[in-house]
């Protein structure tokens, strides 16, 4: 299903006409100027300062100087029509140690970023954190310590009280799974952890501070939209073996069944907690209740499925992934498969009817490259986006109630532990330069929003 060239005429007017449609970013992948504006350290330009750790060796420290240069992004993001702008607060702009009285010249410039959405018709959609805590914070042990909850909502009330005036959607986290694993368990995002054991408890103080933050959220701005934002896989066996399809279900329970059934009232699941068995998480009274506080929507990021085998001994899950043959992959190796997002929000919304659901990222990266007339054409990368976007419009069509798509991402970045190598923006950058240039891409995505 969902074949390039019948996704390519898919039209806006096959959208419902509220229908959101935007595009992401994120602060430490763009922004740069770390030292500027008394910014503080964050866990990030740590972890990229140690050797080995970023693929380039690389730092966020000028990414796309976004600080300086973000009007001109602002109407970049004009240009392609969308009407709405996900964007993330760096925590150690607005609190360089993460406590205390937030930073003016931190607030000013978010409120200043704001601002020029708003004039832009672009509806702000604020996420209070992906992934770079101040690195004072994890010096006293970071996410893994319950005190950081504190912290987090603290910063949250002051940000919100803020900007909550001008901004009405507010992202508590953005994939708390990757903060958690990859941060913790498999060590290769900041800040660089190796210990399953303190992934789960983070991932407990992460869903906690979500709820925690919630009631503040509300209180500071009324009428406030908040959600958090999960990355969500739908999960396949490698066989048709028993062992396989019941690793299926082990995997899920931690990749997907954690975050969503703790979030919609349900608890941790009882048969991943069992795998668990004394890596289960610290849970205090109350938490769980203040983990399922209501939301207005959940956001989505959708990349990939995943395949699984059984592996025993393989982790407290005995469950493996591995790379199936003979499937369309992005240059990053990841699955490409509009199917996989139909069946993903179809069961999010059969589990769970978590309310409205946004697509708060999808995207795709490939080896890019400036032709002789300075043109990127990235017909695979269109492709990806005209293909989700029909299978978005299937989920619609099965009764998902899908408000909005936001592609990642606006910009080429800094992306993690890839450094500069993987581009996933609708516009080119020129590191050396800075200078952007939107992609064939980016031109389509522009016609369709326009049309
Ligand atoms: C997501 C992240 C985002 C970006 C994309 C490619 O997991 O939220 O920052 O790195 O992947």
């Amino acid at each position: 299903m969902f074949d390039a060239a019948t996704a390519r005429q898919l039209r806006r007017t096959d959208f419902p006409p509220d229908f959101r449609w935007g595009c992401s970013t994120s602060s430490y992948q763009i922004e740069g100027a770390i030292d500027e504006g008394g910014r503080g350290e964050s866990i990030w330009d740590r972890f990229c300062a140690q050797p080995g750790r970023i693929r380039d060796g690389s730092s966020g420290a000028v990414a796309c100087d976004h600080y300086h240069r973000w009007p001109e992004d602002l109407n970049l993001a004009q240009s392609l029509g969308v009407n709405a702008y996900r964007f993330s607060i760096a925590w150690p702009r607005i609190q360089p140690t993460g406590r205390g009285p937030a930073l003016q010249a931190g607030l000013d410039f978010y409120e200043r970023l704001v601002d020029g959405m708003l004039e832009r018709d672009l509806q702000p959609w604020a996420t209070l954190y992906h992934w770079d805590l101040p690195q004072a914070l994890q010096d006293q042990g970071g996410w893994a310590r319950r005190e950081t909850v504190d912290a987090f909502v603290d910063y949250a009330g002051q940000v919100v009280r803020r900007l909550g005036d001008r901004v009405r959607h507010w992202i508590t986290h953005n994939e708390p799974w990757c903060t958690a694993f990859l941060g913790h368990a498999e060590g290769n995002h900041a800040p660089g952890v190796k210990h399953f054991g303190t992934a789960i408890q983070v991932c407990h103080h992460l869903l906690l501070s979500h709820g925690r933050a919630v009631p503040v959220i509300r209180e500071a701005c009324p009428g406030a939209q908040v959600g958090i934002t999960l990355s969500l896989h739908p999960i396949h066996a490698a066989s048709a073996a028993p062992a396989d399809l019941a690793a299926v279900r082990r995997h899920d329970g931690l990749r997907n069944r954690w975050f969503l059934d703790p979030l919609h009232g349900r608890g941790y699941p009882a048969d991943t907690l069992a795998l668990l068995g004394h890596l289960a998480p610290a849970v205090e009274p109350g938490d769980l209740a203040a983990i399922a506080t209501p939301t207005d929507f959940l956001g989505i990021n959708y990349y990939f499925p995943e395949e699984v085998a059984d592996a025993p001994g393989h982790g407290p899950l005995a469950t493996r992934v591995v790379e199936r043959e003979g499937v369309e992959r992005t240059a990053f190796g990841w699955e490409v498969s509009p199917d996989g997002m139909v069946a993903l929000l179809t069961r999010v919304q059969r589990d769970y009817q978590p309310g409205p659901i946004y697509l708060t990222e999808n995207g795709s990266t490939w080896d890019d490259h400036v032709g002789p007339d300075g043109q990127i054409d990235d017909p695979q990368r269109l492709d990806y986006l005209a293909r989700h976007l029909a299978a978005a419009r299937e989920a619609l069509r099965q009764g998902v109630p899908l408000r909005g798509y936001f592609a990642w991402s606006l910009l080429d970045n800094f992306e993690w532990a890839e450094g500069y190598t993987r581009r996933f923006g609708l516009t080119y950058v020129d590191y050396a330069t800075q200078r952007r240039t939107l992609k064939s891409s980016g031109h389509w995505y522009a016609r369709f929003l326009r049309a």
